[in-house]
């Protein structure tokens, strides 16, 4: 999109305002931001669930800050006016507030983001306040966190249970008192997710498989195109195979190698008939 604007937060909270969802999608290389630039996306997550989807891993927790750093910088080349949220890993805040001002500090300085994401209700708050008093945007992340997949139980929804729901609610509000700019809720229930959008006054919430009733929507870029080839959670539209377009490219790439119908001219260089008889020569 080549007249876009730098979204910014003035803009996002203006679409809030207005009753316009923010988009968002996870990315985490430059030619998908360089799509997701030109397609208008609002806010662009490097995930760490870039640990499953970019590099194999069965869960988010061996992503380490470097790779994060290394992802975000390629995403924010792809795409200079999105809203670049580096997600923090794993460790890279929990040890302690310091720990998370220095790591976020480095998603700003380092890959050019503006902002960061963090997992965790009110026991995350003082970490959550510590990065916004350094000037950070933080956003904060509910429901189904995937670095506490083992305290959870595995990959299921979070909230169903009233007093499971209500310590969301609590949570919500803790993360909107520390200064968070919004608040992801994965896997919650719609009408929970519903109650916490009409209840946040300063800070707007991104649903991923939570309902229509946020101010905006998550969806994990690899879902979306069938491009993880493990699993495809229910929550997930897919938008095209583009996975199936892939696979069935690369049979038909081998199949033609095998029986020379791959190259042809147009794919390769040839040299001049002279100087291909002096290099004849020459090598006489
Ligand atoms: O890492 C990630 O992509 C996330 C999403 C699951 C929200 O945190």
């Amino acid at each position: 999109m080549a007249d876009r604007k730098k979204v910014t937060l003035p803009i996002l909270f203006n679409k809030v305002e207005e009753g316009v969802p923010i988009t968002m999608l996870t990315c985490y290389d430059y030619p998908t931001a360089f799509f997701q630039e030109e397609a208008g996306i609002d806010m662009v997550l490097v995930g760490d669930s870039l640990g499953m989807t970019m590099l194999g891993f069965d869960s988010t927790l061996p992503v380490t800050m470097d790779d994060m750093i290394r992802h975000s910088q390629a995403v924010r080349r792809g795409s200079s006016n999105c809203w670049l949220i580096g997600d923090m890993p794993y460790m890279s805040y929990q040890p302690s507030v310091e720990s998370a001002i220095r790591n976020a500090g480095r998603f700003m300085a380092e890959a050019q983001c503006d902002a960061i994401k963090l997992e965790g209700g009110a026991q995350m708050a003082d970490r959550m306040a510590g990065i916004v008093a350094a000037g950070i945007p933080a956003m904060g992340h509910l429901g189904l966190t995937p670095q506490s997949m083992s305290a959870l139980g595995g990959f299921r929804v979070q909230g169903r249970g009233a007093l499971q729901a209500k310590k969301i609610v609590d949570d919500a509000k803790a993360l909107e008192h520390a200064g968070a700019f919004a608040i992801l809720l994965e896997m919650v229930p719609d009408r929970v997710c519903k109650l916490i959008t009409e209840r946040a006054e300063t800070c707007f919430i991104i649903s991923l498989g939570s309902g229509l009733d946020a101010h905006g929507q998550l969806l994990i870029y690899h879902d979306m195109f069938g491009l993880y080839p493990k699993f495809k959670p229910r929550m997930a539209k897919v938008y095209g195979e583009a996975g199936k377009v892939i696979l069935e490219g690369l049979k038909q790439y081998a199949k033609e190698v095998q029986e020379r119908q791959f190259p042809q001219p147009e794919n390769w260089f040839s040299i001049q008939d002279e100087e291909y008889e002096e290099l004849l020569q020459l090598l006489d």
